[in-house]
């Protein structure tokens, strides 16, 4: 049998399940604060910036979260596990409001942890997630890329997948040079309602050897054909197993690309001025501290004028 035909999947009438989050990254972009805290911990205003994707995940019914972590990277089992002195000292205090907001980490999904040994790679930190995986579709959700929860693109990707099967990823519009810092798709068609057929990916192109100014964001809904893919894929030119590279393995075996283009509001906490963007006007938006901060927030702009 070719490995066309082993790749081929059936299509999907199975909505994924399960959810694997690659957390293994050294954080090099955010040092110093990310020598010792892992970089999926810093906080978005007060919660952890993995805790918001595992509850994009729960969201959308998917109860087992896989993350992916390395070395240094404990903290992140922590946050997700009961924490008995920190919540007898607030039930002792009386503080239900903060108690649950503690508890809801451990309440969001069923959490699994596995260890990438060497930082080698998106894909590389995917592979690890095959037997969690075992024979069904499932999502990636990268933690560096917080999705608005008030804006829908996970659940439609899921719905896309089921019906489609093969690969859904997520995609925005860029603009320029900022294409060589995402994955770039060329589409295969026009986009209707929201999704595009994709003829081909590829990783990081300068911009002018762009296909596309559509970039891949860290979402992604794979079949579990890519472990086979990643498999047979070479490292690519920055030495690391790319995930883009086994996708476009997959769809020149004949596997069903697609893309859901999203254009609400998304915040790269990965990088320092989208992260510092992202406490800001979540901040503004936060129940409690919102009306005050903006407040703030107004007469300081107008210092700055
Ligand atoms: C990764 C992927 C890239 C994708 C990006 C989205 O890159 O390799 O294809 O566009 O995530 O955030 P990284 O940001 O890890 O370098």
């Amino acid at each position: 049998m070719s490995s066309a035909e082993q790749a081929q999947p059936a299509t999907s009438t199975v909505r994924a399940r399960k959810a694997v989050i690659p957390a293994a990254g050294l954080g090099t972009r955010f040092v110093p604060a990310t020598k010792v805290v892992p970089k999926e911990l810093l906080p978005v205003v007060d919660v952890p910036a993995l805790e918001y994707i595992v509850a994009e995940a729960a969201a959308q019914g998917l109860a087992d979260v896989l993350v992916i972590t390395g070395r240094g990277k404990s903290a992140i089992e922590d946050h997700f596990d009961a924490a008995p002195q920190l919540e007898d000292a607030l039930e002792r205090k009386g503080d239900k409001h903060r108690l649950a907001r503690i508890r809801r980490s451990t309440e969001l999904a069923r959490m699994h942890y596995t260890r990438q040994p060497e930082a080698r790679g998106l894909g590389d930190a995917v592979s690890y997630a095959e037997a969690f995986v075992g024979n069904e579709p499932f999502a990636v959700l990268l933690g560096d890329d917080i999705i608005d929860e008030r804006d829908v693109l996970l659940a439609r990707m899921l719905d896309v997948q089921a019906e489609k099967g093969g690969i859904v990823v997520g995609l925005i519009e860029v603009s320029g040079a900022a294409i060589s810092l995402y994955g770039s798709i060329k589409p295969a068609g026009e986009v209707i309602d929201g999704v595009i057929a994709v003829e081909t990916l590829i990783e990081k192109p300068k911009p002018e050897e762009a296909l596309s100014n559509l970039a891949v964001i860290g979402r992604y809904v794979l079949p579990p054909e890519i472990f086979d893919a990643l498999r047979r894929t070479e490292l690519g030119a920055r030495g690391e197993l790319e995930l883009t590279d086994a996708m476009r393995t997959l769809g020149q075996d004949g596997v069903p690309v697609h893309g859901v283009v999203f254009s609400g509001r998304r915040y790269d906490t990965g990088d320092r001025q989208d992260y510092l963007r992202a406490v800001v006007r979540l901040a503004c938006e936060h129940p409690e501290l919102g009306a005050d901060f903006s407040g703030w927030l107004r007469e300081f702009v107008r210092t700055l004028e």
